[in-house]
């Protein structure tokens, strides 16, 4: 059996650098590094409209959004298959056998959900749609057979979840699914890079969020009004650099030749930190030090996704070919699938 990917994002607006470094960083260099026999890269359209039921246009209008992120972040279409989730509906179909395996207080434990629910407001009116949505993301993973998930941290309970629908599948009907396991970023910062703001989480609904679209001067703008150590009020201060998202930031993104280039006098990121752990080092210089480190890691996004905006209808080609190739994986699961549960009434 290969090593298969399965991965994707909701198209609920434009990618962000915590999606950049807490998982699309990832599956490029997974990509090139060539030893995955499948890469499979989702739109989830159906899973963004667990939650946006009533705005069908913006889920429609994100759709070649998130493509040119994908491809302006190095997603290549020979090597990857870009494809929308509700033009599979087998993922439907499946989703539907699942539901037997999974108990509604297995749903409500599921922490990422829970924290989901709170920031929407939903306590009182969860759409059962929404409250399934793990299940649904199980035949996501299933569909394709993935051996492996890079996803953000808060991914891991849909993970798990996942594993655990595929082992009672298994127990219950013989071996036909494989259990994913997900892949996280070894460095500890893209885990969950905060938002500008400092607020633990980069998400849209916050507007805390530097975009890989962003334009030179707007990026900059949200790097120079970030949220710092509070208590850091004279450059003599001493400073804290630990829950400091700049420094978070310079964690997830700075390389040793950013130093070389912009602030020769310091050797490393660990210099940088204790003169400001010191006392004695403004937020204005680590700020412009920061804006230096992202702007030159988004230029090239940004370029690579302006020449993709000239070539529209070539990405919908991409996506068309990348559903139809996909489709013929998820039948071939499927036909398994109801093998396996004896209702296959006609082989
Ligand atoms: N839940 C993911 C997100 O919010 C999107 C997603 C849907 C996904 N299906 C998936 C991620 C399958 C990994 C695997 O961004």
């Amino acid at each position: 059996m290969g090593k298969i990917i399965l991965t994707g994002d909701r198209p609920t607006g434009r990618l962000h650098v915590g999606h950049y470094v807490g998982s699309l960083r990832e599956r490029v260099a997974l990509q090139n590094q060539g030893d995955y026999d499948k890469i499979f890269i989702m739109i989830a359209d159906a899973q963004a409209l667990t939650d946006n039921a009533e705005n069908p246009q913006k889920v429609r209008d994100n759709i070649i959004e998130v493509a040119l992120d994908y491809l302006a972040c190095g997603i290549d279409p020979e090597k990857s298959t870009i494809l929308i989730q509700s033009m599979i509906p087998e993922l439907t179909e499946l989703t539907f056998y699942y539901m037997n395996l999974v108990t509604v207080s297995r749903l409500q434990r599921n922490p990422t959900v829970k924290t989901e629910i709170k920031m929407r407001n939903f306590e009182a009116n969860i759409p059962v749609g929404f409250f399934t949505y793990p299940i649904s993301q199980a035949a996501d993973i299933t569909a394709f057979k993935a051996t492996h998930v890079p996803a953000g941290e808060d991914q891991k309970p849909m993970i798990e979840q996942c594993r655990e629908i595929v082992h009672k599948f298994n127990n219950v009907y013989g071996e036909a699914l494989v259990e994913p396991n997900i892949v996280l970023p070894k460095n500890s910062a893209c885990l969950r890079l905060p938002g500008i703001d400092g607020k633990a989480k980069m998400s849209k609904s916050l507007g805390n969020c530097i975009y890989l679209s962003d334009e030179p001067e707007d990026i900059k703008k949200k790097i120079m009004s970030m949220f710092t150590d509070p208590n850091h009020l004279r450059i003599e201060d001493p400073g804290e650099t630990e829950n400091n998202p700049v420094f978070i930031y310079l964690d997830a993104f700075s390389k040793p030749e950013h130093f070389e280039e912009f602030l020769p006098d310091y050797a490393n990121l660990d210099e940088l930190k204790a003169h400001y752990q010191r006392g004695g080092l403004g937020d204005v210089k680590v700020k412009k030090f920061l804006n230096n480190v992202i702007q030159t890691e988004l230029r090239p996004i940004r370029e690579r996704r302006k020449e993709w905006e000239q070539k529209v209808p070539e990405v919908y080609e991409i996506l068309k070919k990348g559903c139809k190739e996909a489709k013929q994986v998820a039948e071939k699961t499927l036909y398994e699938v109801r093998e396996a549960m004896k209702i296959n009434y006609f082989e």
